[in-house]
């Protein structure tokens, strides 16, 4: 996992001035913005390639992006440029690099490391399952409702508990026979909210929404974690920020 030996001049001589600038660049964080096609990613490669051949390892880079596609299209041409030691730098979406953060260090927050991942379709089903037992409409709430509050919650990172206090409710996780009063949206949605994320416990799953929300959780809460990640990354870069 050694520094990429080049010439770096070699990296920057088919830029035009502008870009060549960005990738010299040293100093706090910079924002690139530019029209589609113009180059940014190219920028962001080379940028990339540059800090290898200083002498910078592959292994404290951490590169982001929104979409599986542009994680691999950024992979492809970052391993054209440095060759084999671009398997050593994290290019993911942000939810691949939750989890891979999680599998490594979420025993600290009661994730253990063989957790599933439950697609919007086992989301779904999971509810449909919940609203059935609670005998819930799920004609008037139906589950693609339901899993979008519980999503904004999740965005919002309030927690399930934070969720049912909010509404003055005291339903326990796993509890049968609860009724949910007619007609409070509200409550509902808290009380599905808990009851789901009790159930994706028992089942050592999380859904994507939790990958996010459980990272923060995990670096907001535990200083060691939230330390190696610090010491480990000392360039990150993201791509289509746009989105
Ligand atoms: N200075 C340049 N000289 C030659 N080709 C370039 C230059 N800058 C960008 N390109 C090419 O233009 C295309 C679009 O660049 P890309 O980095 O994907 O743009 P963006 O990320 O801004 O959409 C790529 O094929 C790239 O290699
Ligand atoms: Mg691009």
């Amino acid at each position: 996992m050694g520094p990429v030996l080049c010439d770096p001049q070699d990296l920057i001589k088919d830029l035009n001035e502008q870009q060549m600038k960005a990738v010299k660049y040293y100093g706090q964080a910079l924002l690139i913005g530019a029209g589609a096609g113009s180059g940014k990613t190219r920028v962001l490669t080379r940028r990339i390639a540059w800090l290898l051949a200083h002498g910078f390892w592959a292994s404290s880079i951490l590169a982001i992006t929104f979409t599986n596609k542009a994680a691999a299209e950024m992979r492809e041409r970052l391993a054209a440029l440095v060759g084999p030691e671009a398997e050593h730098m994290w290019i993911s979406t942000f939810h691949s690099a939750c989890v891979r953060i999680l599998r490594r260090d979420g025993k600290e927050i009661g994730l253990k490391s063989g957790f599933s991942i439950y697609d919007t379709a086992d989301s779904e089903r999971l509810i449909k399952l919940i609203g059935a037992d609670l005998n819930v409409d799920m004609k008037r709430y139906t589950p693609r409702m339901l899993l979008g509050k519980i999503s904004d919650c999740k965005n919002a990172l309030t927690t399930w508990k934070d969720q049912l206090k909010a509404v003055n409710c005291d339903y326990q996780p796993g509890q049968r026979g609860y009724q949910v009063g007619s007609g409070d949206v509200d409550e509902l949605v808290a009380v599905i909210y808990a009851e789901y994320q009790h159930r994706l416990a028992m089942a050592n799953a999380v859904d994507f929404d939790d990958l996010i929300m459980r990272t923060v959780e995990l670096l907001q809460t535990r200083p060691q974690v939230s330390e190696y990640y610090r010491h480990k990354f000392r360039y990150i870069f993201v791509d289509e920020y746009q989105d």
